[in-house]
């Protein structure tokens, strides 16, 4: 049943042209498809198709008998078509009852499509696979006054009225495609209009369409539009093809945007920002995840994959793209400790659990489940790794040959490889071994007095016994205790092990390793405390600066859980006060940004405890984590209230990366008091909530308040929904901020959030705002012993897999962690798990609660 890498064939017809004329309708839409086909090899024309009725097929105007067809719930196959014709299908759906939001679906009143990875299927029998690309005209025809903006990819073509009050728009694309970057929109829209002039002197007009009344919360997607557009000419060489683009944000969506050629389609959770109903994060991830859509154009649309076994070859490049843009908008050194920290908290979780799989798999049943942190976030660090192992002009001079080379194919992640090879003469083929090995290197770092030696390890994963070595880049640098001795050093570890004479041997030296994150490994540095407080006090690289004190937070965090689990009083205080005080210099040196220092003040999280422990009670990792918090409150009562007060701005809000740096460190102070109780905490975050002008500053607040507890937390909390009725995607941190609290009435709190008027199970967005992160970030109450917290989640799983398997086995991913706590929450997850293959799951569902259960 699953499919694999090594079964590919190359389909038997190719798809000279498509023509595809909608007839929308709520209820019964209907689609007539016309195919000119060539074949190409012998055998019968397979179609997929799913959730949708066949009305007619005819081959050159031929309508054919039902004899001369088979039709099964997933396919139709045609057995003898001839070698050069043109098809006609004719099918119907019913887009206001599909639930799954795959295919053509009504959200808010309007059509939108999403095609990615297979929804194509929901709209007309068709061979949905990536590589079958072809040139599409589309026509579609609504009712005038209730769909007045009839939107596909490309350019229009023709436009005019039609009989019974409707309209047409026909849409041409030039560039050939696969079906996955198909995309239609129909309705009524707000826009927003804006132009860009390319390298080449040309004019593209680009409109956003969104909610009425929504149009000014899209200035901040537009500007940063426009800047991925410039940095894209600038930074790769690639410019704009098509003569006009455009995005339409919608509130149903299964995850967060999607690259439709010439057409992006957006959760409008990533798009719509203004300063006082989105939070710096929002705008952080608006331009970044604009820019991901965008960067596909080149990466991922002018050149796509053959296969979905290469989804790296577009995700991970992109996500590299965007992280790049990213630096460049808003500094380097803050962008790499936050790609990494998620990179850490997700893929290395993954990669260390029963859902491990390589960046290239090799096999699956639903590709949905696919759509991974190991294949975007890795897959980004493996083009990070190709970067620095080339240097940034053959890395560069490689980009420029695939692009050249392959503009237009459906390509593998070996032709990308290849293309490096070619364009500056070098042997990549040990580097493709990091798109076939699951698994989290561990490299061990040892010295002498003299010499420093790197091994490198890699444990078996799920299907992977034997492993062998990568080609591992690693900067490092000698530390003394006055500053650096050494200039940083690049090291490429090819096989098990390599020994490199340290420059000067002198005593007392600390090694800087793996500076910048050169690889996605653990590391085994055997430093010393005293190692990483000197890190911490003077790496002149700033990201291992900041990974020196999140490695003394994580040791102290363990010894806590640890004395927490059996009852000791955890004896931390030097180690304690020795972190404190490095962490006060940091605060208090003039010569770090904000952001900075602010990252530097969180801790790392539960997730990353677990990480580093076998068989821990997470709640007991949730205490240490507010033990943390509050013994670093205590010691730096003297410095959180003047920081505060220091960091207030007064002028006009501004999303830019420095303002955002105060408010991350002045929210972090306030945090730090209310986790130590400090006397002006609670008098502080009310003053703050109330007066707050900005999103950031009043989400603070209300976190900080709903951690203090007591009645002032309802009376905010009803205060922010009644500000903020009206704005769902304000709503869904309402309803966030209550999934992450320690709930007064425990689960039977959050069972009422679901019955709450504004809580919608067909909405993803609010299902993930309640569900999923009461199961990611509330370890105190899902995590909770008597089980309640599971059996809550694992109802609202089986609810979402009845309408929506996509998203259901999403939230089930967060059962991946069961092997690393302890055996009585082990017994309880597998139940639930049981539980849930014993349901009649989607094949979405059961290929994750199967692998999870192992
Ligand atoms: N290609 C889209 C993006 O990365 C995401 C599509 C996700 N599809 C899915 N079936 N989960 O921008
Ligand atoms: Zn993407």
């Amino acid at each position: 049943r699953p499919t694999l890498l090594s079964d590919y064939t190359p389909y038997n017809f190719s798809l000279d042209s498509v023509t595809l004329d909608f007839d929308l309708r709520v209820e019964a839409t209907q689609v007539t498809t016309t195919l000119s086909v060539s074949r190409k090899a012998g055998g019968p024309m397979r179609l997929n198709g799913e959730g949708i009725t066949l009305k007619s097929v005819s081959i050159d105007g031929q309508i054919l008998a039902r004899k001369d067809y088979q039709l099964t719930q997933t396919e139709l196959v045609l057995d003898n078509v001839p070698d050069n014709c043109v098809i006609e299908i004719i099918t119907q759906c019913n887009p206001s009852q599909n639930a799954t939001l795959m295919g053509l679906y009504v959200s808010g009143g309007r059509f939108c499509t999403q095609c990615e990875a297979e929804g194509f299927r929901r709209i007309t029998y068709y061979p949905d696979r990536p590589d079958v690309l072809s040139v599409f005209t589309v026509k579609i025809t609504a009712d005038k006054s209730k769909f007045p903006y009839l939107l596909a990819n490309g350019n229009m073509t023709d436009n005019g009225e039609a009989p019974g009050g409707r309209h047409f728009a026909v849409w041409e694309d030039p560039f050939p495609k696969p079906c996955y970057l198909f995309a239609l929109v129909a309705g009524d829209f707000d826009i927003l209009e804006d132009s860009f002039t390319t390298m080449s002197g040309r004019d593209i007009p680009l409109t956003i369409y969104v909610d009425r009344g929504d149009a000014p919360r899209a200035d901040y997607a537009m500007d940063a539009l426009k800047r991925s557009m410039r940095w894209d000419e600038t930074a790769f060489g690639r410019e704009y093809d098509l003569d006009r683009f455009m995005i339409v944000a919608v509130r149903d969506f299964n995850f967060g945007a999607m690259e439709n050629k010439g057409l992006n389609i957006f959760n409008s959770s990533l798009l719509l920002a203004d300063g006082p109903s989105a939070t710096d994060m929002n705008f952080e991830r608006i331009e970044s995840v604009v820019a991901h859509e965008y960067f596909h154009n080149w990466t991922g649309n002018r050149i796509t994959c053959r296969d979905w076994f290469q989804l790296c070859l577009k995700e991970g490049f992109t996500v590299f793209r965007d992280q790049e843009f990213s630096a460049d908008q808003r500094g380097a050194a803050v962008q790499r400790i936050k790609d990494v920290r998620a990179l850490r908290a997700r893929q290395f979780a993954e990669d260390a659990g029963p859902l491990a799989h390589p960046v290239r798999p090799s096999q699956y049943e639903k590709i949905d489940n696919f759509y991974t942190a190991t294949i975007y976030e890795k897959g980004a660090e493996l083009i990070r790794m190709l970067k620095t192992l080339l240097g940034a002009d053959d890395f560069r001079k490689g980009c420029d040959y695939y692009f050249e080379t392959l503009d237009g194919t459906a390509a593998t992640v070996e032709q990308f490889i290849e293309s490096f090879e070619a364009a500056t003469d070098r042997d990549l083929s040990q580097f493709m071994l990091w798109y076939e090995q699951a698994g989290t290197p561990v490299l061990d770092v040892k010295r002498d007095s003299s010499s420093v030696t790197f091994t490198q390890s890699l444990r078996a994963t799920p299907g992977q016994k034997t492993k062998r070595p990568m080609p591992m880049p690693i900067k490092w640098q000698v530390i003394g205790k006055d500053g650096p001795v050494s200039d940083p050093q690049m090291t490429v570890l090819n096989g098990a092990s390599i020994t490199v004479d340290l420059p000067n041997d002198r005593p007392d030296t600390t090694l800087s390793v793996l500076q910048d994150f050169s690889s996605p490994v653990r590391i085994n540095s055997r430093n010393e405390t005293g190692d990483y407080l000197r890190l911490m006090g003077g790496d002149p690289n700033s990201f291992n600066r900041w990974d020196a004190g999140q490695t003394l937070a994580t040791k102290l965090l363990s010894t806590l859980t640890g004395a927490i689990e059996s009852g000791r009083m955890p004896r931390v205080d030097t180690a304690l006060r020795d972190y404190v005080s490095a962490l006060r210099a940091t605060l208090l040196s003039p010569d770090f940004d904000n952001n900075f220092k602010a990252l530097t003040l969180s801790s790392p999280s539960v997730m990353t405890i677990l990480q580093t422990r076998k068989a821990s009670d997470p709640t007991a990792a949730a205490l240490a984590v507010d033990w943390l918090h509050r013994a670093i409150g205590d010691r730096l009562r003297g410095d959180l209230l003047p920081l505060y007060n220091d960091l207030q701005d007064s002028g006009p809000f501004s999303p830019d990366a420095a303002a955002a740096g105060r408010r991350a460190l002045k929210n972090a102070s306030l945090a730090l008091m209310g986790a130590s109780f400090h006397p002006q905490a609670a008098p502080l975050a009310l003053e703050q909530f109330n007066d707050a002008t900005n999103m950031t500053d009043e989400l603070s607040a209300l976190v900080t308040l709903s951690q203090l507890g007591g009645r002032r937390v309802d009376q905010s909390l009803s205060r922010f929904y009644e500000k903020w009725e009206h704005n769902p995607l304000v709503i869904d941190k309402w309803f966030a901020v209550q999934a992450m609290r320690k709930l007064p009435g425990g689960i039977h709190d959050l069972s009422d959030l679901t019955e709450h008027s504004a809580y919608d199970r067909r909405n993803p967005n609010r299902v993930r705002a309640l569900v999923g992160n009461f199961a990611m970030s509330n370890p105190h109450m899902f995590h909770n012993i008597d089980g309640t917290g599971y059996d809550f989640f694992t109802a609202q799983i089986l609810d979402m897999d009845s309408r929506n398997p996509q998203v259901a086995a999403r939230l089930a991913g967060a059962y991946e962690i069961w092997p690393k706590l302890d055996k009585a929450r082990q017994a309880l997850i597998q139940d639930q798990l049981r539980a849930i293959m014993a349901a009649g799951p989607s094949q979405n569902l059961s290929e994750i609660a199967g692998k999870i259960l192992g």
